[in-house]
């Protein structure tokens, strides 16, 4: 697991998207997993500036993203689907085609994740995968309890999460109390995993994904069993990290070595 501590939001945001743009480049049909959430606004704010600036073509590319609330339809303003089209989609140059958000509307719910699932391994599995974290260390909606080996379903969210996510809706109540997930399992079939996290309030869950031990009541700490992790912190996320200047002097270190295999 390659731990790169960065000076702020900004920086994460910036390094996370040289990781996919790169990715990109070097497989312009590359299948890529995509998050919501406030942390990666960043990163897709700065792959939409090297698509205008720097010719980064998406023609090609096809996505898959984690989650979607149960219950919105994909033209809710809260809605995954929303999110991605206004705040990524919309504004480079990728086909409608290739895009693929699980369906919060869909009347058979078993069904639908099992073609989900059927549809990211026919398209040859997802290259790289970019997440965020949970307060509770969850990444998609893999709250606490969920397998890890888990597939993609439906879940509960937890009060925590609910609340947390209220920031985006008008009242609580009106925060969907389900989600369509891929599980930690599909996560973990990704062949790169790029986690951000950033700004205090994440510190204890970066702490216990990283340092902590492998368990399902902290989803993310499965990462551990992924052989190409980057994990992408700021100075606020990665306080509680006992190791932590040891990452710093790793990645130091190894600056003058350009290798793909370290990811
Ligand atoms: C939601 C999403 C996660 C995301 C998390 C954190 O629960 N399902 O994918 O990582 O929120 O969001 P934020 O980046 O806004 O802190």
């Amino acid at each position: 697991m390659r731990v790169v501590i960065v000076s702020d939001y900004d920086s994460a945001s910036k390094k996370a998207a040289s990781i996919i743009a790169k990715e990109i480049r070097s497989k312009p049909n590359a299948i890529l997993g995509l998050a919501t959430g406030s942390t990666p606004l960043g990163t897709y704010k700065e792959l939409i500036r090297m698509h205008k600036k720097e010719n980064l073509d998406f023609s090609r590319v096809r996505t898959f993203n984690l989650d979607e609330y149960y219950g919105l339809a994909p033209n809710h303003p809260q809605s995954y689907h929303r999110f991605m089209e206004e705040n990524l989609f919309s504004k480079v140059n990728i086909k409608a085609a290739n895009v693929h958000i699980p369906d919060g509307l869909t009347k058979d719910v078993g069904a639908f994740c099992r073609r989900y699932e059927e549809k990211i391994r026919r398209s040859g599995g997802i290259d790289i995968q970019l997440l965020g974290i949970g307060r509770d260390g969850h990444l998609g909606f893999n709250e606490p309890g969920s397998s890890l080996g888990s597939r993609t379903r439906l879940k509960t969210l937890t009060e925590e999460t609910v609340r947390d996510n209220a920031r985006f809706f008008s009242k609580t109540e009106d925060v969907p109390r389900l989600a369509i997930t891929m599980g930690v399992g599909t996560i973990l079939d990704a062949r790169k995993l790029i986690l951000i996290a950033t700004g205090e309030a994440k510190a204890e869950a970066v702490r216990a994904s990283i340092e902590g031990s492998v368990t399902a009541q902290v989803t993310a700490s499965a990462l551990q069993l992924h052989p190409s992790v980057i994990c992408v912190l700021d100075e606020a996320a990665s306080q509680l990290l006992t190791k932590r200047d040891y990452y710093k002097y790793v990645e130091k270190i190894a600056e003058s070595v350009e290798s793909e295999a370290r990811i």
